[in-house]
């Protein structure tokens, strides 16, 4: 198959009309979201949404989030809305946010797994918001790279991903979070963080006055609830692992680290701040280095996150040392993906 890519990025009315004609005819096409870039098909057709599994490899046990365009379909996938989950949808969608709900019998089971439950989300991208609109329909997206790979925020790590597998990609340019939704259980007594997010658990605790995180967000605890999160996950190929601890520490056990991997014969690639980068300059190269950005600036940190680990499957490296950020605001949501990525190679120091 060959996959076409459109930019749509000044709007391009007819890229969007033929890309919904063909979600229409039960085929999929890549979009771009305000956190990653997506891999739509019709959200009512379970048979489109097994192309999904196909072209991604996902297990067949893990659920599809249904982006709606506005609060009228919301209630077509949702048997009720919780008076939790309406007040989180006023004060945050559309934007980067999921809630699961109970499902409505409109919604296959391919999408929730047999569920009871569905994941609901509406994204604030006018490429993503038109696109649904001029469907027509609910569109099941997951993210759109190989299932265990990190989720593209390009259209080039898409067509990366899914070259010859999907007819079709919308180019928006680079997504504006670059960390996928923030997923809300809203289905119990209080609100449940099942993944970070870009809205945080300090701005669900301020609306909502209780917010509490899935225990198996915790490492080595209970199993996720979100099934997608037991996964490893934003893998890049060389092993890794995540450092956290007080930054001169977690300095000094990195380059303690990249020294002893090196006298092995072994190449080191360094993940961090540019802080970090400048600091251990004499030990690691820079060009086997990613940056994430300035040091504490999150939100430049989580945009770049996902590029910076695909970037290393490029460079000559055996092992990834990365540091990692504060556990707070936005920071909770990179820290989730970076200890995923290490396949939960986490050091304390
Ligand atoms: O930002 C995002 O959410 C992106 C963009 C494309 O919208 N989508 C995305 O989808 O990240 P995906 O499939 O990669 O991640 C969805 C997660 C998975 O971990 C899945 O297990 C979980 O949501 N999930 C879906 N339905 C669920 C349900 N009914 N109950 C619990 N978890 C669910
Ligand atoms: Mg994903």
């Amino acid at each position: 198959m060959q996959t076409i890519v459109e930019d749509v990025r000044e709007g391009n009315g007819a890229a969007i009309a033929q890309a919904a004609e063909i979600l229409r005819a039960g085929e999929i096409v890549a979009f771009p979201t305000e956190t990653v870039y997506g891999l739509g098909a019709s959200g009512l057709d379970g048979d489109a949404c097994a192309k999904i599994y196909e072209a991604k490899g996902r297990p067949s046990d893990n659920p599809l989030i249904l982006h709606v365009a506005d609060w009228h379909m919301l209630k077509e996938v949702a048997r009720e809305v919780p008076p939790m989950a309406e007040k989180l949808m006023i004060a945050f969608m559309p934007g980067p946010l999921t809630l699961i709900l109970p499902r409505s019998a409109a919604v296959p089971d391919r999408v929730t797994g047999g569920q009871d439950t569905v994941g609901v989300r509406m994204p604030e991208n006018p490429v993503a918001r038109s696109l649904i609109r001029v469907a027509g329909i609910p569109i099941a997206a997951p993210s759109a790279n190989l299932s265990g790979r990190p989720s593209p925020t390009t259209a080039a790590a898409v067509l990366r991903d899914m070259e010859g597998r999907i007819p079709m990609i919308l180019n928006g340019g680079p997504c504006r979070y670059g960390v996928e939704s923030t997923i809300v259980d809203c289905t119990g007594d209080v609100a449940t963080i099942l993944r970070p997010g870009a809205i945080t658990l300090e701005d669900i605790r301020d609306l909502l006055g209780d917010c509490r995180l899935d225990p198996g967000l915790r490492e080595g605890k209970a199993a996720p609830k979100a099934p997608g999160m037991k996964y490893r996950h934003y893998a890049p190929k060389a092993p890794m692992t995540v450092f956290v601890g007080e930054e001169g520490a977690v300095e000094e056990a990195i380059a303690a680290e990249a020294k002893k991997i090196e006298t092995a014969g072994r190449s080191v690639g360094l993940l961090g701040s540019r802080e970090l980068l400048l600091k251990l300059s004499d030990v690691v190269p820079s060009a086997c280095s990613q940056s994430y950005g300035p040091r504490g600036d999150l939100e430049t940190n989580a945009s770049r996150l996902y590029s910076c680990l695909l970037a290393f499957d490029g460079l000559p490296v055996d092992a990834i040392l990365a540091e990692g950020v504060e556990e707070e605001g936005l920071g909770l949501a990179i820290l989730n993906r970076l200890k995923k990525a290490s396949g939960g190679h986490v050091v304390h120091v």
